[in-house]
């Protein structure tokens, strides 16, 4: 015979029956996983709706508890089922959601890198070392602080001559002053050989003067400085030297002169000339007319020089000459204004990267 239920365990089964509806409804419609743990205590936890239905089973007969106590289970498993589903299903939709949002677009064109090059100062004066160690001279260096002794007097420019108003000074003390010129490299050079030759370097360094800044001035600029002592050394060198560097530096269709000219330290003097790129030495605006360029300052080193650093000045003989890397690279690549080396516009220096 069949067992007739009693009326309660149908009402207990449709309430189970109804949580079972709402909670899947409740976790079918949760946007996150706040709400689904919300859904399993309020269903599934120690006073949830579940707990609740069984309660109600002390009204049941012995028969009947196991109907409802399976049902419940059954249920009880098939939210927890619909939570874990659900919440992989939300775990899921994040982690799709945050990797597009931080997608990369593998295609975009990168930012390009700016290349640095070397200033045209640096290249320029490179060049000229480069030159001249090639012949065999080496490179040497002085301080820009530096004292009077050295910057004149032991250039034959004792205190009070004229001549050092051809180069307005900085003075620091009555004794010190920002070089005016890379000369003073010479006499130091010079000295700690004691008197003994060859001395051949270049010295290329930064130098001073008191001049108000134009297109053709700088209170600061570069110059290098050329030496050769030796026995037997002649003008005739000198100007072979001198002639090797325009052409390497201008070209090879480039003529020099030489003019006569005064420095201290040098006897005779110079000034090395070379003819005129744009018109040939016919003349231009460039050249101002003349058909020439002047270039550096040179000479025979001056006996009182030799001999104040000790050397034999009727053993040994030199030549010297100075030149501005600035006007160099002025008249080689073109530029108008000397401050363009100084003020570092970087679209004035990009133009020169790769000459
Ligand atoms: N020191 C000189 C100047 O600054 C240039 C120079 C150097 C001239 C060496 C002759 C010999 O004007």
């Amino acid at each position: 015979m069949d067992y007739i239920y009693h009326e309660e365990v149908y009402k207990l089964k449709e309430r189970l029956n109804e949580i079972k509806e709402e909670a899947l409804e409740q976790i079918q419609s949760a946007v996150d996983e706040k709400t689904l743990q919300d859904v399993r205590v309020y269903f599934l936890g120690k006073k949830g709706q579940i707990t609740e239905v069984l309660k109600g089973m002390g009204k049941l007969s012995k028969e009947e508890r196991p109907v409802i106590g399976q049902l419940a289970n059954q249920i009880r498993d098939e939210i927890s089922e619909a939570l874990e589903t659900k919440k992989t299903k939300l775990e899921q939709a994040a982690l799709e959601q945050q990797l597009e949002e931080e997608a990369v677009d593998v295609t975009l064109p990168g930012r390009p890198v700016q290349a640095g090059g070397p200033h045209l100062l640096r290249k320029v004066i490179r060049e000229i070392e480069d030159l001249f160690t090639s012949m065999g001279y080496s490179v040497a260096e002085g301080p820009e602080v530096e004292t009077d002794f050295y910057n004149f007097e032991s250039l034959n420019l004792p205190k009070n001559h004229p001549a050092r108003d051809m180069q307005d000074t900085f003075f620091i003390t009555k004794e010190l002053l920002m070089r005016t010129q890379t000369s003073p490299v010479q006499a130091r050079t010079l000295r700690k050989h004691e008197g003994q030759g060859p001395v051949k370097i270049i010295c290329p360094g930064k130098v001073y003067r008191r001049d108000t800044d134009d297109a053709t001035h700088s209170h600061q600029f570069t110059q290098i400085e050329g030496l050769y002592v030796d026995e037997n050394i002649r003008m005739s060198d000198l100007k072979g030297t001198l002639n090797v560097f325009a052409k390497h530096m201008f070209g090879e269709d480039r003529a020099i002169r030489l003019r006569p000219s005064f420095f201290p330290f040098t006897e005779p003097s110079v000034e090395m000339d070379i003819s005129c790129k744009i018109c040939q030495g016919e003349g231009c605006s460039v050249c101002k007319g003349s058909g020439w360029i002047e270039i550096l300052g040179a000479g025979m080193v001056h006996p009182n020089v030799l001999e104040m650093a000790g050397f034999d000045s009727n053993q040994y003989k030199g030549f010297a000459f100075g030149m501005g890397p600035e006007r160099i690279a002025m008249l080689k690549y073109g530029v108008e204004d000397i401050r363009h080396f100084y003020t570092n516009d970087i679209r004035f220096l990009k133009q020169f990267h790769g000459v």
